[in-house]
């Protein structure tokens, strides 16, 4: 028996266009006749009213159903098979998060209810946030972004207004090589200067470096901890310590808690700042560019400068909302953010509680390492030190026989994933995939120019 499992395919692959299915006289709808005056559409739309509409294709009702919903399985989804993004990993999002969203008080209530009928959805928030504090070992928290990219820049913004607070005003930021791409975009966009810190062979902030390089000028260093490679910053304690010593602050690219939580907390090796991608970490889904949720924790020095509103209990016992605060950096999303969010990821936290965090954050690991087992060898390993969460590889092998891991992520669709960075080094994969419609397109092309209507040849 074959050993090579087969694609799990899509449905059909070779759906026609509605235009080849068109016969003249179909139609998909019956009207009753017409019992009011007939009006020229002109006369009330006058020359926007068009009177030739084109060639339109003339289908029965099943047949465009059956069109529309065949074409809707090719949309692959974290239901149907793995999304492997790299380090943006789709996760599977748990049914349980889905019907706690969908009860009625959570689901309908409404930002602009009055706090007194809020509470339920309060606690919500305020529960939270005491779970990701705890988590995080950090000491206050704003749920507000909306993404993890919205995070670093919530999170940058801190940094900057308790400088500038401090009288301390400063002009660069610090990024390492293996960091989350997003960072450098969220340093320039706060008004720093981006400067790239080195990694060494191990992958890991090269430290020496960040001594050459840290100075009064340095507002913070932006780690992503475990970085894009996977690998831990073993010498975090070190790294927190270069950074203070010199006035500056230690921001964590949280969006890799899944190696970390229940493990460690990043509050307890001195990171000043952070954000966590709820969609990431926490289960709640992140398709289509959202919605996700990227709340920021910090220490308590920055907590004045935290978005407004925040969530406090107040002198009679309920829960409300605080924008009494003067030195808020301001507002950084509609009403509190992504609430529905927030609703999965707490179901989430208390469905696994403490010791089911923790196996989920071992599991992760370990299933890194699988990969990175069962891969090595085949594929070249560039950095040795231990995997936290994810593995790279590099396709440096399959180079040498013109397979590159663009070839490598196209044959992967052949079985049924979602194209990510490793695969079998068959040479026929130069072709893949060829299991789908269309095999190769011009990806450049497709996304700058996409042809999304369809033209017959005549026009
Ligand atoms: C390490 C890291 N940082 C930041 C981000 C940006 O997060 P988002 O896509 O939610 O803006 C990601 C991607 O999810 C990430 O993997």
């Amino acid at each position: 028996m074959s050993r090579v499992k087969k694609a799990s395919r899509h449905v059909n692959q070779n759906e026609g266009l509605i235009f080849e299915k068109s016969s003249p006289g179909k139609a998909a709808w019956l009207l009753p006749p017409l019992d009011v005056p007939e009006v020229d559409p002109a006369k009330i739309l006058g020359a926007s009213a068009r009177a030739d509409l084109g060639h339109m294709p003339e289908v029965s009702e099943i047949e465009i159903i059956r069109h529309f919903t065949r074409l809707s399985t090719w949309n692959y989804a974290i239901d149907l098979g793995m999304y492997p993004l790299g380090s943006c990993t789709m996760k599977y999002n748990p049914r349980v998060n889905e019907v706690v969203a969908r009860f009625e008080g959570l689901a309908n209530g409404h930002p602009y209810q009055p706090e007194k009928i809020s509470q339920g959805a309060l606690r919500i928030l305020q529960t939270l946030s005491e779970c990701l504090i705890d988590i995080t070992g950090m000491e206050a928290i704003t749920l507000q972004p909306a993404a993890g990219a919205h995070g670093e820049l919530t999170g940058i913004l801190l940094v900057r207004a308790y400088l500038e607070k401090q009288g301390n005003p400063r002009k660069k930021i610090l990024i390492p090589d293996s960091a989350h791409g997003t960072n450098p975009a969220t340093a320039a966009i706060c008004g720093y200067s981006v400067e790239n810190l080195k990694s060494n062979a191990a992958g890991m902030v090269d430290v020496p470096s960040l001594v050459a390089q840290m100075n009064s000028d340095v507002a913070a260093l932006m780690l992503t901890n475990p970085n894009t490679l996977g690998v831990f910053e073993q010498e975090i304690h070190k790294i927190a310590d270069i950074l203070h010593d010199k006035g500056g602050l230690l921001y964590m690219d949280g969006a890799n808690m899944n190696a970390l939580v229940g493990k460690v907390r990043p509050g307890d090796f001195g990171v000043d700042v952070m954000h966590l991608n709820l969609h990431k970490t926490f289960s709640t889904p992140h398709g289509g560019g959202g919605p996700g949720s990227g709340p920021v924790a910090c220490k308590q020095f920055l907590e004045p400068f935290l978005p407004v509103p925040v969530v406090i209990t107040k002198s009679d016992g309920t829960i409300g909302f605080d924008y009494q605060r003067p030195q808020s950096i301001g507002r950084v999303r509609a009403f509190y953010g992504n609430f529905g969010m927030h609703v999965r990821a707490l179901a989430y936290i208390m469905a696994n509680g403490p010791e089911g965090l923790r196996q989920t954050t071992e599991d992760a690991v370990l299933n890194a390492n699988y990969l990175r087992q069962a891969l090595d060898g085949t594929y070249e390993l560039p950095y040795k030190t231990p995997s936290m969460h994810e593995v790279v590889f590099s396709d440096r092998r399959q180079a040498t026989r013109g397979v590159k891991t663009g070839d490598i992520a196209k044959r992967l669709i052949d079985y049924g994933f979602h194209p990510y960075t490793t695969s079998f080094p068959l040479i026929v994969v130069l072709e893949a995939p060829h299991s789908t419609r269309v095999s190769r397109l011009d990806e450049v092309a497709a996304a700058r120019k996409p042809v999304l209507r369809w033209k017959p040849v005549s026009q």
